[in-house]
């Protein structure tokens, strides 16, 4: 028996090798390292995988083929090949691989973040940019997005200014991390899960538990992954996932039913999950789609906001001048005896050149989100073979020197002399992506950071502890499919503003 299932896996390794020659004979592909035999380059991939590719691009050039185990995985890291590959041939690469673990949480691409393209994304695509995310319902929900912000500048002041605290540094991810996880659950759920001492309710610790637990999933992937024919000697927890899921969706359908009671007491409501159930047979969208978008949200806009500004924070300590312009403007146009909202923003140009600055030098994911090709594609004149997967170095086309001049410096002024949209539309910076599958979210992304950005420097000064120099902060980033900085950032903050004006504006909505 045990012989049998041996001979099956060598007859199996053989058959896999044959094809992937026969693959490598037949296309020209774009030159990398060379793959070691069953692994590819797998090893010699070092853990912060987009300074890796931006090195090995330097070698090989701006399109590589770098294999995952038997997967052909393509990395472009320019900007003309980037155009090529979301706006050019679109089309062509705007499915998703899925890992298994993605694959069973998205109940296989039933969502949009794992969907691949076709009819049922493009339905639930269009339910994001016309509904979900279409410039009216961004408007009603500002307040949430305020009392935020707010509720964020109260808990700085509050450690800033305890007697034990004065002068002494805090962890700026901490408050960061709390503003986001209640201004993406009560936009997308419509709760807020915390009250206003900062603790959990039952329901929001059985959201943070499920959030929690499938980061662990998600971390846990092996190599079987990228090599087909030795899946079946790794099986999947099947156990563990479907109790995973099924705790995921009866949290979700709870609160589903609650809203469905509050609409019909109270009328229309404008959370993404009483927008979903209004129009789900408008749209046919079944209910496992509404738990897996609403979930999506969480997914790509909870971290992705708190590391962008975490980043632009970085900046800005290190950068004093660039801190005290942005406040110079500020208090220019807001003064020091109200807050700021978001209709100031129009108004704050060197605020939006600074958040700008920070997303071309640190975008939260600097390899996007993979792309799969659905069909053999020439991309910078090289075969692409259908089912190759594709990624675009965002971060380091944004700091090409080719196109950059002196790109390692952070200068939000480049912006103002050249206005660039940095929201898929101009190739040279792209930290949303660009083309069919650009982030949705990109304007509420936008929206949020320079939200917490703008309220965090017109409220406080920020310096490094005593002792720290610029040069120390820790500029290096965690490995993974989102960039945190490796060390926590810390600042003192300072309050630099009338007392009255640190209090939460609560909104209840
Ligand atoms: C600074 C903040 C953000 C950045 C830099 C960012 C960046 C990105 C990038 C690079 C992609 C992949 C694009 C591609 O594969 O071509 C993406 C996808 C996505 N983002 Fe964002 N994002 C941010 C905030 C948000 C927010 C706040 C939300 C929603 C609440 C959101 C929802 C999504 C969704 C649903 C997708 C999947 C789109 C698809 O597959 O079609 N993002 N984002």
């Amino acid at each position: 028996m045990a012989l049998s299932t041996w001979t099956a896996a060598v007859a199996a390794a053989a058959i896999v090798i044959t094809a992937a020659l026969w693959r490598r004979l037949r296309f020209r592909l774009p030159p990398g390292p060379r793959p070691w035999p069953v692994v590819g380059n797998l090893y010699d991939i070092k853990p912060v995988r987009f300074r890796c590719f931006a090195e090995w691009a330097a070698r090989y050039g701006p399109i590589m083929s770098v294999w995952f185990g038997t997967t052909l995985n393509v990395v472009v890291s320019s900007s003309d090949l980037a155009r090529e590959v979301l706006k050019e041939k679109d089309q062509l690469l705007a499915d998703r691989p899925r890992s298994r673990s993605a694959a069973r949480f998205s109940r296989d691409g039933k969502d949009l973040i794992w969907a691949d393209y076709g009819p049922h994304y493009v339905k639930v695509r269009k339910v994001c940019n016309l509904e979900l995310f279409s410039p009216k319902r961004l408007e009603a929900l500002r307040p949430i997005r305020e009392d935020e912000v707010t509720a964020m500048v109260d808990s700085i002041y509050r450690e800033a200014t305890r007697k034990d605290k004065v002068g002494q540094s805090l962890v700026v991810r901490n408050h960061l991390s709390g503003v986001a996880f209640n201004n993406i659950t009560r936009l997308a759920f419509g709760k807020r899960f915390v009250n206003s001492e900062g603790v959990l309710d039952d329901q929001g610790t059985e959201f943070k538990a499920i959030v929690a637990n499938g980061l662990k999933f998600g971390a846990s992937l092996s190599l079987a992954e990228y090599i087909d024919w030795i899946r079946w000697m790794f099986p999947l927890d099947e156990e563990a996932y479907t109790k995973h899921g099924a705790r995921r969706d009866r949290l979700t359908r709870v609160i589903m039913e609650e809203h469905t009671q509050a609409r019909e007491k109270g009328g229309a409501r404008q959370h993404f999950v009483d927008a979903l159930l209004t129009l789900q047979d408008k749209y046919d969208l079944s209910e496992d789609t509404i738990i897996g978008l609403l979930w999506d949200m969480i997914t790509a806009g909870m971290d992705t906001t708190v590391i962008t500004v975490e980043w632009a924070m970085a900046e800005l300590v290190k950068n004093p001048g660039v801190q005290r312009k942005l406040q110079e403007e500020l208090d220019r146009v807001i003064g020091t005896d109200r807050i700021m909202t978001e209709s100031d923003f129009p108004n704050l140009p060197y605020l939006q050149c600074a958040v700008k600055e920070s997303l071309r030098l640190h975008p939260p994911t600097p390899l996007m989100l993979p792309h799969k090709a659905t069909a053999n594609v020439k991309i910078g004149g090289f075969d692409i073979p259908k089912g190759s997967n594709i990624h675009v170095n965002v971060w380091a086309l944004a700091r090409d020197p080719k196109v950059w001049t002196s790109p390692l410096e952070f200068r939000p002024e480049r912006f103002e002399e050249e206005d660039i949209d940095i929201r898929g539309h101009d190739f040279r910076v792209l930290p949303f992506g660009a083309g069919r599958r650009v982030c949705p979210g990109a304007q509420l992304g936008i929206n949020l950071v320079q939200s917490m950005l703008g309220h965090l420097i017109h409220h406080f000064e920020w310096s490094l502890p005593e002792g720290v120099k610029a040069e120390d902060v820790d500029m290096r980033e965690n490995p993974g499919m989102v960039t945190f900085m490796h060390t926590p950032l810390k600042a003192v903050a300072t309050p630099r503003l009338p007392a009255h004006l640190y209090d939460r504006v609560a909104v209840d909505m």
